[in-house]
């Protein structure tokens, strides 16, 4: 079997790190032992790119369990946990990824291309780029692929409109049961989780700001101001802008809140959003962290361009000494934070995020011929299969409606 991990040995730790996070995800886990049943995957060949955590693991599992052959890279150079790399190698899954592969990223998306995939899984869509330009000749075998991350539905729907994109793919994302649970509460938790496992610091009072309003932005300024930061949004959208300052949130331009800030975090899916300008205004001992999925959000190149020296002050925390005399200290080297320096999302929300993977590549091998190559939504009856599912997991049950209610709402005779 083919792989390429940092150390097999650590195969039994990465067990059980799986084994805890299967624990949590009882939705995913549900669908493996259907899926065990049917064998909906059966000879179907999945190439994923996804962050390698125990979260993952469960999903790639239930993928196999369900007949399919899946070959896994890591979506980001500092996501993957070499401990559940090694046990996934050694479950037969053809990995290629380990933490720190910088110059290696793209030959392990060129390994697990070798297997020709009917289905891709992306998470920032490195892949489907990847088979769009350089290896054109797999598109043929490709019956459509999956979309984890807002910023990789952004980039497929420009390929959309450009009217290159040549097999059709579900933006995940998308679906409510996914970007309601995982960019709300997955991101908020982890990014702070993030942040303190490498800074070890106190969060209470201070300027915590976050640029970007989105669904990631507002799960974290709820976190960081439940923890007693006093939180700042920065916005390019009038009205997220307007929701933010209707939340109780100050806000202000990036420029300003420059000067006040003492934590910095962008979610925005955007280049420069921390740019020389912001970084000039900052005070002394700033930290800057992202937990957008490129790691181009902050200028990092700035900061390494004027720097007169840079030391590493403990793990994920590199201190820039400014010309000024001033320090900024970058965390996780502007790479998604939560996932550099926690373990990304909890497997509660990635259970409802995975399901949908899950489900969303078995629906594929059932109706993928039938559909353009285009963007398509998740269909809603597996959103709302994945809702029923997780309420029921969570022991919650809720209210039908009666036939008069259905019937009043298809109606438009009852009036004033
Ligand atoms: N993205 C964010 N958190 C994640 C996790 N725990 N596993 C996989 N992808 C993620």
């Amino acid at each position: 079997m083919e792989y390429k991990v940092k150390n097999i040995k650590l195969a039994d730790e990465g067990e059980k790190l799986v084994g805890w996070a299967e624990q949590h995800m009882p939705v995913l886990m549900d669908i493996r032992k259907d899926f065990e049943k049917k064998k909906p995957l059966e000879g179907i060949r999945i190439a994923a790119c996804l962050h390698v955590t125990k979260e993952t693991a469960v999903l790639v599992k239930t993928l196999k369990a369900g007949g399919a052959t899946v070959a896994l890279a890591g979506s980001n150079p500092l996501s993957t946990n070499d401990a559940v790399a090694a046990h996934l190698a050694k479950e037969g899954i053809h990995v290629y990824a380990w933490r720190e592969n910088h110059e290696k990223y793209y030959w392990c998306i060129d390994q697990v291309l070798k297997i020709k995939p009917n289905i891709t899984m992306d998470d920032g869509g490195d892949l489907i780029t990847t088979i769009h330009t350089k290896k054109r000749s797999l598109i043929k075998n490709v019956v459509g692929g999956t979309e984890e991350t807002t910023t990789g539905v952004n980039r497929q729907r420009a390929m959309e409109r450009e009217g290159v994109l040549e097999y059709p793919v579900i933006a995940v994302n998308d679906a409510m049961t996914k970007h309601f649970f995982d960019n709300r509460y997955g991101t908020g938790q982890s990014t702070i989780d993030g942040i303190l496992r490498a800074t070890s610091l106190l969060l209470a009072g201070k300027n915590f700001v976050i640029a970007g309003y989105g669904w990631c932005g507002k799960g974290l300024a709820r976190r960081a101001a439940g923890m007693g930061a006093k939180v700042i949004i920065c916005e390019v959208d009038e009205i997220k802008a307007l929701e933010a300052a209707m939340d109780g949130y100050r806000v202000m331009p990036l420029r300003e809140a420059a000067k006040i800030g003492d934590i910095f975090v962008t979610v925005t899916g955007n280049k420069h959003v921390i740019d020389s300008s912001a970084l000039k205004n900052m005070k002394d001992g700033a930290i800057v962290a992202n937990s957008g999925h490129f790691d181009n959000e902050i200028n990092v190149e700035w900061l390494e361009k004027s720097a007169i020296d840079k030391e590493e002050i403990r793990d994920n925390v590199v201190a820039y000494h400014l010309k000024d005399g001033r320090k900024i200290f970058l965390l996780s080297e502007g790479r998604l934070v939560n996932l550099s320096a926690a373990e990304g999302h909890p497997p509660e929300v990635m259970d409802m995020s995975f399901a949908n993977q899950a489900l969303v590549a078995a629906w594929l091998v059932k109706e993928g011929k039938k559909l353009d190559n285009r963007v398509y939504s998740v269909p809603e009856k597996i959103d709302r299969e994945v809702a029923r599912r997780k309420l029921k997991t969570m022991g919650i049950r809720i209210d039908k409606l009666t036939k008069e209610q259905r019937d009043y709402l298809k109606g438009w005779k009852e009036g004033t």
